[in-house]
């Protein structure tokens, strides 16, 4: 890797992964494993597992697996080096300078140059807002009753008449014409080269969790179109993961977080104290930003506008929310439209109690439907009832169900025990209102050769690790070769030379693979599940049955070679020995486990 092994093996070994692991995720312990729902796909039951004696996790939904490093790059979206150097900085070890590849300085390079463009743009937009120039951008923000302290907290700027003052700026600095492109900061046009597309706008940073700056939003003063100009993705933008406000509300500790649908909203709440603020990025509130949230709270008050669109977006954020298994939270914000305007007539005290009386998503989600029918005719009235029945199988466990069952009843005066036989028929109808089975897995696998041979390569490895003691038992018969698959190999290559010196570390074989796809394909090899087996017998057999299959199959491609590779003869007859020894052979599992 680009640090030497050692290092890279130090920082791992000091940051134990049921540590690092529960510092984003709620973790239970059950066997000898600690499990929580994968923040990697949506699911209500648990099905990913932290081994704190492998020092590693995987996912049997969908299938993610890794150690300490792999669970870190995925989850904050890190590369390899920014992984160790937050791992590093955790455990407290120092990190010697990089050795770079050279992909990766560059890499690394552009996004660093991203960021520094993307700061350098947004110096010159602040220093726009309050030159003379920028009067009309100012008056503006003051006229929507921003104070100077705000927007100086959100470093808000001005773009100026021209969409050349920029460029000018940027390159006078230093900056190549395509860094501003890639930026999003300008673009090429035929008729006047490189110019900005933001011009005559107030223009908010956006910052990413750190503070730095990574994108823009632009507001047009006055009517215009597009009302808001967003910069587009770039490679330190990505608008599916990040939140306009989140570098603040991180650590506002109000114990929830407030989503708003635009940035003036944020603003306007930050203003008035409600620094738990954040919006997302001119799209619609996405999966990964519900993960992003639950780092730092379980309960998310919904600020959405008041009108139609709003209601509609709030009703797919709750949904995204509950995937997520956070509580959503509804707050009124009528007769106003938006936080912001709801703020400048009532005041924060009125917020304060809307925060208070925030309506639970469940009831907010059964009052929009209401409005859908109407009361009056019987028919429409069951129609009603009936939908309640099938929103309360949503509720997977039962106390939780039967505790809204009660609640919603005596608030739309149903009988509870009419609503309780209702929806018992959708749940046996749907089989919901039951923890649900996992899909196995998304698509079949088809079932060849190979697959089968990889397969049983994967429950040898994993079988290995689990129980460390296997091993003096079958390495007489199995040696790294005989694993066909490369990556498989190379970790069975590694794993026997560490158990051979008395070394169990599975962990850090995983990292010395390059890159994340090998790593994950590598981790996989230690997750694969085990056949339940109670009896001796029983899984002596299965130990056998799997030796052998992995055997036969070295045998076979070996054999496949025999044309093309001479040595290959030697090897096809000692392996046709190995494998007929093995098949008459019995191993005794008697005093392992
Ligand atoms: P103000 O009129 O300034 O108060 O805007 P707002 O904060 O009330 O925003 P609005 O409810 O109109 O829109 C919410 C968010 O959607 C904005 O903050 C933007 O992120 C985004 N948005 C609004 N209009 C546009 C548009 O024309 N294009 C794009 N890409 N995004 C927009
Ligand atoms: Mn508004």
């Amino acid at each position: 890797m680009f640090y030497p092994d050692e290092i890279v093996e130090e920082v791992r070994a000091r940051n134990d992964i049921v540590d690092v692991v529960s510092g984003y995720v709620k973790l239970q312990k059950k066997g000898g494993n600690h499990w929580a729902c994968c923040p990697f796909h949506n699911e209500d039951t648990p099905s990913f597992a932290v081994s704190g004696s492998k020092q590693m996790f995987h996912c049997f939904g969908c299938g993610v697996s890794g150690n300490v490093y792999t669970f870190v790059m995925k989850y904050e979206n890190f590369t390899f080096p920014e992984a160790i150097k937050l791992l590093a900085e955790r455990a407290g070890v120092k990190l010697p300078e990089m050795e770079y590849t050279e992909e990766q300085k560059q890499k690394a390079n552009h996004r660093t140059r991203l960021m520094e463009v993307n700061k350098e743009a947004a110096t010159f937009f602040y220093y726009q807002l309050r030159s003379p120039k920028g009067t009309v951008g100012y008056e503006y923000l003051k006229k929507r009753q921003l104070s100077d302290e705000t927007m100086k907290k959100f470093g808000l700027g001005y773009s100026g008449k021209s969409g050349r003052d920029l460029v000018a700026y940027l390159r006078q600095k230093g900056f190549e014409d395509k860094l501003i492109c890639d930026a999003g900061l300008a673009v090429v046009s035929e008729r006047s080269g490189l110019v900005s597309q933001f011009w005559n706008r107030v223009m908010f940073p956006i910052q990413d969790i750190n503070g730095k700056v990574i994108g823009f939003g632009g507001r047009v003063m006055g009517d215009g179109e597009p009302k808001y100009l967003n910069s587009p993705e770039t490679d330190v933008f990505d608008k599916r993961r990040n939140l306009f406000g989140l570098n603040f509300a991180r650590t506002a500790r109000t114990g929830n977080i407030i989503l708003c649908e635009g940035y003036m909203d944020v603003i306007a709440m930050h203003q008035a104290g409600f620094t738990q603020a954040v919006a997302s990025l001119g799209t619609a509130f996405t999966v990964e930003q519900a993960k992003l949230l639950r780092r730092y709270t379980d309960n998310v008050l919904l600020a959405y506008d008041s009108d139609g669109a709003g209601v509609k977006a709030a009703l797919r954020g709750i949904g995204i929310l509950r995937d997520a298994g956070l509580t959503g939270k509804v707050i009124d914000m009528k007769p106003y439209k938006d936080p912001d305007e709801f703020m400048k007539a009532l005041g924060k005290d009125a917020f304060q109690e809307r925060i208070d009386r925030a309506e639970n998503s469940f009831f907010f989600e059964v009052r929009i439907l209401q409005g859908q029918f109407n009361m009056n005719d019987p028919e429409e009235k069951t129609k009603f009832h009936r939908e309640i029945a099938k929103k309360l199988c949503q509720f997977s466990e039962e106390v939780e169900r039967d505790n809204y069952l009660q609640a919603v009843a005596e608030k739309y005066f149903i009988g509870v025990e009419n609503l309780r036989k209702l929806v018992l028929t959708y749940a046996v109808q749907t089989g919901d209102a039951r923890p649900m089975e996992r899909p196995k897995s998304g698509i079949q696998r088809k079932n060849t050769a190979e697959e089968n041979a990889k397969k049983a390569q994967r429950l040898l490895l994993t079988w290995i690790t689990d129980e460390p003691a296997l091993f003096a038992k079958i390495k007489k018969f199995v040696t790294a070769d005989d694993f066909t698959d490369e990556i498989y190999r190379i970790v069975a290559e590694k794993l026997f030379r560490d158990m051979e010196a008395g070394i169990y570390n599975p962990a850090s074989i995983i990292s010395t693979f390059e890159d994340e796809e090998t790593q994950r394909a590598a981790a996989e090899v230690f997750h694969t599940t085990l056949p339940k087996l109670d009896s001796r017998q029983e899984r002596e057999k299965a130990l056998h049955d799997i030796l052998l299959a992995v055997k036969k199959n070295s045998y076979e491609a070996v054999s496949a070679r025999l044309g093309s590779d001479v040595s290959a003869l030697t090897q096809a007859i000692e392996g046709k020995k190995a494998l007929e020894e093995l098949a008459k052979t019995h191993i005794s599992l008697a005093d392992v486990k």
